[in-house]
């Protein structure tokens, strides 16, 4: 837990400008009452591209759907693939199971080389196959449009991966609004989102022609590592909540301009539950996610138990949480529907 001395900001030195926005941070005598850390990435590193493949089909076992996603994970280890990926399951609420691959990459010249040759064809009309849905969804953010916050500085995931290092302990954290100012680009932009994504088909395909800052979020836990009375905890006091406000969100979140949410099982290469999730929902305007994370009653109750459980397991916790925000310019997103049904990820805009 942090004293008295000065707090470093969770914005990378390089990143910082003179802010013309008011930040949301009221006092610079402020302590968060927890640590939390951030991933640093080389300042080389000026844009990332986070791609979301994904599988679709009704029955749960389906072998095509299950081959094309193991061949995609393969081609990923060739030439100008991804430096950290991830897979994971969900079982959506019209009953189809969607498998996905996250990739990650800092080299844009790769991923569109990679892209050109294995990634390109995944959406393809020559790709249909009778009873599988397949999605491309990429987003390539600036740096200056990221943030990330971990409660462990040596629990990695997603974004992570692509760092030099993690932060020490900094100070925009734990109050609302703090997300917003880790995010460099609200030091001068308040990136209010803009129009509407909408699809245009040919055949079995969408290409949905984007909107202006859309919001992204991938928030995760880590409960491989807990036992005892802190695995009851996160199981039987966060993770229902949890689970309730997911829900909301996917059925309902419209309401606060979550367009799609997804509660995912992160699996292993032969699709074991490894004992992580991650939520990820993409959002008409930040503020509308910000919104919801403050006051919705899910959320809230989240946040409370989050803290009763920090205070009670404290340094020892072994539950590990993070979060990756972004938000994304028009030219920077691509998303891309092949015989998918339409409630789909940014599909399901139209159909609301
Ligand atoms: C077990 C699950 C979760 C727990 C324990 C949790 C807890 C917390 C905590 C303690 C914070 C304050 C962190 C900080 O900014 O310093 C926070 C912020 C936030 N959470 Fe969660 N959360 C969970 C899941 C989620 C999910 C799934 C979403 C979105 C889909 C989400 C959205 C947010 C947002 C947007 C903020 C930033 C709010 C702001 O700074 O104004 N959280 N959460």
């Amino acid at each position: 837990m942090n004293g008295n001395h000065e707090l470093d900001s969770a914005i990378a030195p390089h990143l910082r400008v003179p802010r013309s926005n008011t930040a949301r941070l009221r006092s610079m005598g402020y302590r968060p009452d927890f640590d939390s850390f951030t991933s640093r990435l080389a300042s080389s590193v000026e844009q990332v591209t986070i791609a979301y493949f994904g599988a679709q089909s009704v029955d749960g076992d389906n072998p095509a759907a299950l081959a094309s996603i193991q061949d995609l994970g393969r081609s990923m280890t060739l030439a100008n693939g991804p430096i950290h990926s991830d897979r994971a399951l969900w079982v959506d609420d019209w009953g189809f199971t969607n498998r996905f691959i996250v990739a990650y990459w800092t080299d844009g010249y790769a991923f569109d080389e990679w892209f050109a040759v294995d990634g390109a064809a995944w959406t393809a009309e020559t790709h249909f196959m009778d009873g599988v849905g397949f999605f491309t969804e990429v987003v390539r953010p600036t740096v200056d449009r990221l943030e990330t916050i971990f409660t462990s500085n040596a629990h990695p995931e997603g974004l992570a991966n692509l760092a030099e290092s993690m932060s020490e302990p900094f100070i925009e954290a734990g109050y609302w609004g703090s997300m917003r100012d880790r995010l460099p680009i609200t030091q001068t932009d308040p990136v209010a989102g803009a129009g509407t994504p909408s699809g245009t088909s040919s055949g079995a395909r969408v290409v949905i022609a984007p909107q202006h800052n859309l919001a992204l979020i991938r928030s995760g836990q880590d409960f491989s590592e807990t036992a005892g009375p802190e695995r009851a905890f996160f199981l039987e006091e966060i993770e229902p909540t949890l689970r309730a406000g997911m829900d909301f969100l996917r059925d309902e979140g419209r309401s606060f301009g979550c367009y799609a949410n997804r509660y995912m099982d992160v699996v292993d290469e032969n699709e074991e539950f490894v004992e992580k999730r991650f939520a990820v929902s993409l959002w008409s305007d930040l503020s509308g996610l910000e919104l919801w994370a403050k006051s919705h009653p899910t959320h809230a109750k989240i946040f409370a138990s989050a803290m009763r459980h920090m205070a009670e397991f404290g340094s020892t916790a072994e539950l590990h949480l993070y979060h990756e925000v972004m938000v994304v310019e028009r030219q920077h997103q691509w998303f891309e529907y092949l015989n998918c049904h339409d409630k789909t990820g940014l599909l399901g805009v139209d159909a609301t």
